[in-house]
């Protein structure tokens, strides 16, 4: 159960950029549970969805004019519960016709991801356990939480989208990602999930590359949601070297459009982002 005047808010996700993680002042509440991980592991995650809240308060707009005030807003806080999972990250979350719809990279619990992090420089990486691509539709009116899952394989992780979906619906996904008879490995795919129909179109690394998380990076403002390009770093497990590989986001099972070979290796990284100005 949750503890009364308890105000850290937002286990859910860590941040990709430092100073942008959600914060309550002593005056705020979350907006509500949304999950709970195991006990003796984390006692209780508190949701502070205040993206999704500020969609909300701005009645679907896309355009925030003013994002830091808005993050400010707040209101009674709403408790949703439903059956305890883990997650680190989101790919998208959006409100529509009353529901509120989160694609969430989602773990049954915490112990083997957290396990595997702790062993990370000998850990065989368990397949078992890890994270499935999740939507979940939270039924606002009821509070009744569904969920969907799809055939992305094993080990999902780093869920991405058009940035320019951010908080509106989108279509689809990408994922780093392992076959489903996957026992152990870090992920040698990526996955493009199309979450109205289910169709999952898979670019497969192996047997000696590892990407990380993809990037998407769009041809062009205001295109077609899925055109653009899935960028990420592979590790060439064979050469010792990183590759930057770009794949088409509406054919990610095609040969790349591009594979820059780099004279030395990456360190695995968890984030990126990409943006079109220099500084
Ligand atoms: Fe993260």
């Amino acid at each position: 159960m949750h503890r009364q005047g308890h105000r850290d808010a937002a286990a859910i996700g860590h941040p990709a950029l430092p100073g942008h993680e959600p914060r309550l002042r002593a005056d705020q509440e979350p907006l509500g549970v949304l999950h709970r991980a195991g006990p003796g592991v984390v006692a209780e995650i508190r949701a502070g969805l205040f993206e999704f809240r500020r969609r909300a308060a701005l009645g679907g707009q896309a355009a925030d004019p003013d994002p830091a005030g808005a993050t400010r807003r707040t209101g009674k806080p709403r408790i949703i519960e439903t059956e305890a999972f883990f997650q680190f990250h989101f790919a998208n979350g959006f409100e529509e016709d009353g529901t509120l719809v989160l694609d969430v990279a989602r773990y049954p619990d915490y112990r083997t991801i957290g396990q595997a992090l702790r062993d990370y420089w000998k850990s065989e990486w368990p397949s078992q356990g890890m994270a499935t691509l999740t939507r979940l539709r939270v039924d606002l009116s009821t509070g009744k939480v569904g969920s969907r899952t799809y055939d992305s394989g094993r080990a999902n992780e780093f869920p991405i989208i058009n940035p320019a979906n951010v908080g509106k619906r989108q279509r689809y996904a990408y994922i780093a990602c392992n076959p489903a008879d996957r026992v152990v490995g870090l992920q040698q795919q990526l996955a493009r999930i199309d979450l109205e129909t289910g169709a999952v179109a898979k670019h497969d690394f192996g047997p000696d590359g590892y990407p990380g998380e993809p990037l998407f990076i769009a041809t062009r403002p205001g295109g077609a949601e899925d055109d653009g390009v899935v960028v990420t770093l592979v590790f060439d497990a064979a050469r010792q070297r990183t590759d930057i590989v770009g794949l088409d986001a509406r054919d990610l099972a095609a040969k790349p459009l591009f594979v820059a070979k780099l004279k030395h290796h990456v360190p695995y990284s968890l984030h990126g982002t990409f943006t079109p100005r220099l500084v």
